[in-house]
This record gives structure tokens, sequence and C-alpha cells, in this order.
């Protein structure tokens, strides 16, 4: 399907053909060729039998919403909404608890969960009778972030205790381990490296030898570009940014700059542009679907970070939307890119595996705006099939273009087909 290839113009500005062309034209053969190289050299770098997180991880993560307030009957909640309102049969499985579960070590130095989590077991068995995975979080260093205790010396011991728990996902946290790369690096925590590469891959090996399929994200916001060496330490996942946070300005400064990365993700291991706020409140309808529209756009994972036992309808509508959710979720697992950005427009298209392509029309400035897509541009006939996935609407056009009208931070997502 190469000459799927496309193209999009603006009808109101006058982007020079073939610039963009140029720009795009090998972006369907580039993405194949890099997603099987990078699929292939993830199987080689590991001994990690696949397919594990073969499509980018699905949940629900504790942090953005409850932060250290999280409790055992919060996680069950999340659990229970999840099957209750469709999220689960709409994909999303993992169940994350994160920082500050952790409580002290006994004379063993075996980890032990917080009075706010009396029985992690329990809890793990809860979880998975739900059809649901359970995840846990912590930290290469001494300390976690939220200064609860880390892995430091104990990465053995802690992941025998994950497994014996029956947890699925390990979200790893650079925190406080940042201390002891200053300390190698004179200062300069990127000049240490290696060491934080092996802290990485130390976790990593002893996750294996819990013989447990355990999901691995790495989260270090993107030091030392994670992207290229994240597979090698056992990474499903890698935090590509620093933390997002539940507004307009944040989420699109992280998830725009996402623009570059694709040839680096693929089954098995994924760019992870950070959790997701909607629902959370700090942005309106419009801001959320572009949020969730460019993070499955960019194959990230999807946790959401709402309280799930408390959702509007809105909310719900965005998270569970099935088109949006197969496009993050394709078989081909080509991470989508940007196009071209022409002023505060942008557009974004992903391949997908039965040679349509989702495009992703953004609209970051303050005023709405028309933006007409030219089917020529995108080396299609002038008949294609569209599928406006917010919009839920089937468009056909025979005349070569389409115009729709994209709100301020708002976005038109669609999925083209030839006819
Ligand atoms: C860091 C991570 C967040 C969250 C907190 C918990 O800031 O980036 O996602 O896990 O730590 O303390």
């Amino acid at each position: 399907m190469l000459n799927n290839s496309f193209t999009i113009r603006f009808a109101s500005l006058n982007l020079e053909k073939n610039q963009v062309m140029q720009r795009t034209q090998p972006l369907r053969m580039f993405l194949t060729l890099t997603l099987f190289s990078g699929f292939a050299a993830a199987c080689a770098q590991t001994a990690r039998p696949l397919p594990l997180a073969r499509t980018p991880p699905m949940g629900w993560n504790s942090w953005n919403h409850f932060a250290q307030t999280v409790t055992d009957t919060d996680v069950r909640a999340a659990a229970d909404a999840m099957v209750a309102n469709g999220m689960r049969d709409a994909g999303y499985i993992y169940v994350n608890i994160d920082d500050s579960w952790e409580g002290t070590r006994d004379a063993d130095g075996i980890l032990r969960s917080n009075d706010k989590f009396p029985d992690m077991k329990a809890l793990a068995n809860y979880v998975h009778s739900k059809g649901l995975k359970l995840g846990i979080y912590s930290s290469p260093g001494a300390k976690t972030c939220a200064k609860y205790e880390g892995s430091l010396g104990y990465e053995a011991q802690d992941a025998k205790t994950y497994a014996e728990w029956g947890i699925d996902f390990l979200k790893y946290d650079l925190c406080s381990y940042g201390d002891v790369l200053r300390k190698e690096g004179q200062g300069n925590v990127a000049a240490a490296f290696p060491l934080q590469k092996q802290a990485y891959r130390k976790m990593y090996d002893a996750l294996v030898a819990t013989g447990r399929p355990i999901v691995y994200s790495l989260c270090q916001y993107g030091m030392n570009s994670v992207w290229e060496w994240g597979p090698a330490v056992g990474g499903n996942l890698w935090r590509t940014t620093g933390d997002i946070k539940d507004t307009y300005e944040r989420m699109s400064l992280i998830g725009f700059a996402q623009a570059g990365l694709s040839k680096y993700a693929g089954p098995g291991h994924w760019n992870d542009p950070d959790m997701l706020e909607v629902g959370n409140g700090g942005m309106n309808g419009d801001e959320y679907r572009t949020h969730m529209s460019l993070w499955v756009m960019l194959a990230a994972p999807l946790l959401a970070g709402n309280d799930l036992s408390r959702m509007n309808a809105e909310t719900l509508a965005i998270l569970e939307n099935r088109d949006a959710i197969s496009i993050d979720q394709d078989p081909l697992g080509a991470q989508g890119d940007r196009l071209s950005a022409v002023g505060s427009m942008e557009i974004w298209s992903k391949p997908l595996s039965d040679g349509s392509d989702a495009v992703a029309l953004f609209n970051r400035g303050e005023l709405e705006t028309p933006m007409t897509l030219k089917m020529s541009d995108l080396n299609l006939e002038n008949a294609v099939k569209l599928h406006d996935v917010w919009a839920n609407k089937d468009i056909t056009i025979l005349n070569g273009t389409y115009t729709a009208v994209v709100p301020k931070h708002g976005v038109v997502l669609l999925r083209i087909r030839k006819q």
C-alpha cells in the first residue's frame, strides 16, 4: 500500500505542494521498514517472549487523580468501574497503583505495603477476578519521588515480592536514583548514562528471573534519548517527557513534541508521553478530544488518570470511543507522526494495518479554522471514504476535497479508505 501515502494542504494556506510531497511521500515505507527493523531489534535485544505489550498497554493509573491519597478501596472501585462502564471490554486492562503504596521492610528486607493497602495479594486476586491486571510502582533509587521506599539494593527481592503478589505491570521511576547518577557524573546526571542503563536493566533481569510476565514501564522523563535504548534494557514502554498536567498548555506541549519519535515504537516497545488527564476537569471537551486523538495517533499507552467511579458521559465517550481506540491499538503498531505544521495547524497521520490511514487535523490556535484536505495531495484518487471518528459520521468524497471546521484547541480525527 505504498501508493497510499498522502499529503495534505489547507485550502486557506498556500503550502507548496512539492515541499509537502517531498516531506511525506516515503512515510508509509519508512514507517513499515523502521517498524519491522525496530521490532526485530527489540526481539534480539531482549530475552522476553512476545507478545508482552504487543499493542500499547491500556488501563488506568492512580496518580493523576488520587496522587498520594490512593487506597485499596480506590483501586477496587476503579476495577469495578472498568467492568461496569464497559472500559474493560473496550480494552482497558491494567489497573496500576502508582507511588505511595510502599510501607517498610521487614527484618529480611522484604517490602510490605503500607496501611492504605492491607493485603496486596488479596487486591491482586480481586483485580484478576474481574478479568483485569494489577500494576505497581517503584524506583531504582532508595526513595521514590514521593519519598517512599525504593528498590535500590533490593531489586531481586522486590521483583520476587511483586510476582508473589500477582503483579502484572511495573512502572520504574528514576526519582532519587538521580542523586546517585549526579554523584557518579560529578554533577551531571546525563553523564552517568551507563549506570542509569545498568539500573534499568537490573530490574528487568530481576523481573524475568521471577518467571512472571510483568510489563516493564521505564520512567526517567526521556533522558539520554531513552527511546534509543529502552528495548535493550527490556522496556515495554518508556516515558518520553516530564510529567503531564491537566491543562491544555502542558498536554499539548508534551503531545506535539513527540514529532519525530515514530520510528522508535512498535509491538512490544512504545513511546509513552505520560498518562491521560481526560476527565480530570482542567480541559474542555474539544481539548480532551485533542488529548485522546493525539495519544491514539502516537500509538501511546492509554492509561486513564481520572476517577473512574465518578465520570460524566462525555468523558466516558472520549475514553471508550471504539474507532479512536482501534487507531491506537492497530496491529501494525506504527506510531503516527507529523506531516505538516503551518502556524497553529498541524496534520498528523498514522498508517493502519488494513491499508487505510488515520489522519488528525489539529487546530492549536485560539480561533476555529476551516481546514481542507485535498485527496490529490494524499496521493489518493478523488473518490475516498472518510470516517469522522468524533462525529461518528461516514462521508463519501467524490470531488477530491474535504473541508472541516476545526474548533479552537480541537481536532477532526479521520480514518480514510480508498473507495
Ligand atoms: C514522578 C512520575 C509521575 C508519578 C510520580 C509519583 O513524578 O513522573 O508519573 O509517578 O513521580 O511520585
